[in-house]
């Protein structure tokens, strides 16, 4: 059958090119066009050329060009016919006339036989809920809120105890033990099959057109058993390219504009349950190439949605990192400590409940910011550029001018580097090599004004404080606790000793840190005797040096402070409140500085 030329002008007309090649690779906007790495040849440099006015893309290393439909074709190694119909698809154009196109491809015998062997399977499970002794399956799921309408929708079944009986249904309805075999739901025991699943409530896994592809069947009973147990691979399950839900997600998810990424089925369902569709479940916590292929045709915003405990944060930080690497807009459910999942909060506090934890959402770059501020320590400098080093790749790839200053504000008020120093760090950085790029951060050696200057301030106080009583009791007086935690710590040692002692030896105080079980005890001690080897500071204590220490302290405190306060108030603000926050905080700071 020729290609109807009309239908595929229509195609092509509703078509937008540049969408249609970045439901497959990131692609980027240069002037009027996109450009992308050509998938044609091994490319390191984007030499494709995308051009949305002239509706072609064109790789101007190995030559490969054509229209969208062609591209599709390429891309996919599918007829030109099919790839029509994809990028109608894609595009979201209905035409009565592409429902006659039919699909050119071989029929895979392979396939249709085992396909059938599991829809009959999947029928069964069904039936198996009505009989009695399905009773303890239905119940189950009614328990878990499953109606009716929900165990049609996933048809969801029930394994009889009697695994034997399974396969006895499926071979008086004509399949070959053979095919049963290769459904892979078949266990041996004592040289007889019978179903691996037997005694579970059933949860059908299926291909992207909706066939029953697979199973996981779930344990009733609160034993020792595996949860889940899902089909072994077979020749059509392939558990690392399978999305739950996927089937039904794809069309919800471009009307919506966005898909949520859960972990398993039940979060899939409970979802459903108020009426969002747009959802798949990777079951488990393991995102794959596969996956990210399936959910970069949708060229919707991805919402990730793994648990809240640690491990599920740092599963979310793993799998937000390999979607926004490839070029995808990822977000993040704001769930951190939370330890229940959709399902639970659902049935639990409700439907408002879980539509508001479910729009509480981070930007990928944030959730990456509180993810590092949250697990690990940043006291030293180490630890500090340690963080640089994570969100710089994070930085540059950032495309609003806007985004960007917001973040490296972040990242100064987080770490306490200035904002310049962090933003000419990361413009040297710009187009290096991942090694220099490190390179560049060790060798960072920020500006850190504000910080500077507080802790030269509170170094000088400190190191009068091993000297001299007089400095203790003003500090105790004045100061009361230092910004710095390690001279903070130091400083609580020197007021230990003071108490029992009219004179002073720092080696006793050393030696009082040595035996403490201070946690931070190689830091202290490190730090105690750098002090005691500078022969930069002041011989005489004056009292007029005391007074000026603590202004330098109680000035750069307030700034400090005053930083904390901005990002308070940038807290929920659009982009456009963000920056005119930014500015008026700038424009003061420069007043101030003068
Ligand atoms: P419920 O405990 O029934 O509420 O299910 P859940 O979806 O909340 O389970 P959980 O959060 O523990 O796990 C998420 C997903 O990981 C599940 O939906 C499964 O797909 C998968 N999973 C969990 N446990 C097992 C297991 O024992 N075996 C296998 N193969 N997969 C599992
Ligand atoms: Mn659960």
């Amino acid at each position: 059958m020729p290609i109807d030329e009309d239908l595929k002008k229509a195609v092509l007309d509703h078509a937008k090119i540049e969408e249609v090649v970045s439901s497959f690779l990131p692609t980027i906007k240069k002037g009027k066009d996109y450009v992308a790495k050509c998938p044609f040849h091994d490319d390191t440099n984007p030499s494709m050329r995308i051009s949305p006015s002239r509706h072609i893309f064109k790789c101007f290393v190995c030559g490969t060009g054509g229209d969208a439909i062609s591209f599709v074709s390429k891309y996919l190694h599918i007829p030109y016919r099919e790839a029509m119909i994809k990028v109608a698809e894609i595009s979201g154009y209905d035409d009565p006339r592409l429902k006659n196109q039919t699909n050119s491809r071989p029929v895979d015998q392979r396939k249709t036989t085992l396909l059938k062997c599991l829809k009959d399977l999947s029928l069964y499970y069904s039936y198996a809920l009505s009989t009695p002794e399905g009773k303890e399956g239905l119940d189950y799921l009614n328990n878990r809120q499953l109606d009716a309408s929900m165990r049609e929708k996933y048809r969801l079944g029930y394994a009889f105890n009697d695994g034997k009986a399974t396969i006895d249904f499926l071979t008086s309805r004509g399949h070959s033990l053979k095919t049963i075999e290769d459904t892979g739901i078949a266990i041996m025991s004592n040289g007889k099959y019978r179903d691996r699943s037997e005694g579970r409530v059933i949860f059908p896994l299926f291909d992207i057109d909706g066939n029953v592809i697979g199973f996981s069947a779930r344990r009733i009973k609160n034993n020792d058993d595996a949860k889940y147990v899902n089909s072994p691979e077979t020749y059509l399950f392939h558990k690392s390219s399978v999305l739950y839900n996927y089937h039904i997600a794809k069309e919800k998810a471009r009307i919506a504009g966005h898909i949520y990424v859960l972990e398993g089925f039940m979060d899939v369902f409970a979802l459903a349950r108020i009426g969002m569709d747009n959802a798949v479940a990777i079951m488990g916590t393991a995102l794959t190439q596969e996956h990210i292929a399936l959910l970069r045709q949708l060229n919707v915003e991805i919402r990730m949605c793994l648990d809240g405990d640690l491990p599920g944060q740092t599963a979310t930080l793993k799998c937000a990192k390999m979607l926004s690497e490839s070029g995808l807009k990822v977000s993040i459910v704001d769930n951190q400590n939370s330890s229940r999942d959709p399902d639970e909060i659902l049935n639990q506090d409700g439907p408002d409940a879980l539509r508001v934890y479910l729009n509480k959402l981070l930007s990928y770059e944030d959730f990456v910011l509180n993810y590092y501020k949250n697990s690990n320590p940043l006291t030293t400098n180490e630890q500090k550029k340690k963080l640089i080093a994570e969100f710089m790749p994070i930085l540059l790839r950032l495309k609003s001018q806007l985004d960007f200053d917001n973040y490296v504000h972040k990242l100064s008020i987080i770490t306490g580097y200035d904002y310049e120093s962090i933003r000419d760090l990361v413009s040297r950085s710009r187009n290096k090599s991942e090694e220099e790029t490190k390179k560049e951060v060790r060798i960072f050696h920020p500006e850190a004004k504000l910080l500077k200057r507080l802790q030269i301030a509170e170094r000088e106080l400190l190191y009068q404080m091993l000297h001299n009583p007089e400095a203790v009791v003003f500090y105790e007086h004045n100061v009361n606790s230092f910004y710095d935690e390690i001279y903070r710590n130091i400083a609580n040692f020197i007021i230990d000793y003071a108490q029992n002692h009219a004179s002073f030896n720092v080696l006793d105080i050393i030696s009082n840190i040595e035996q403490s079980e201070s946690e931070n005890k190689e830091q202290l001690l490190e730090e105690i005797t750098a002090l005691c080897f500078e022969n930069t500071h002041p011989k005489h204590c004056s009292v007029e040096l005391l007074d000026n220490l603590l202004s330098s302290i109680k000035e750069e405190k307030e700034k400090i402070f005053e930083k904390d306060m901005l990002e308070q108030s940038l807290k929920d603000k659009d982009e456009l409140e963000r920056a005119r926050i930014y500015s008026e905080y700038n424009r003061r700071r420069k007043i101030d500085d003068k």
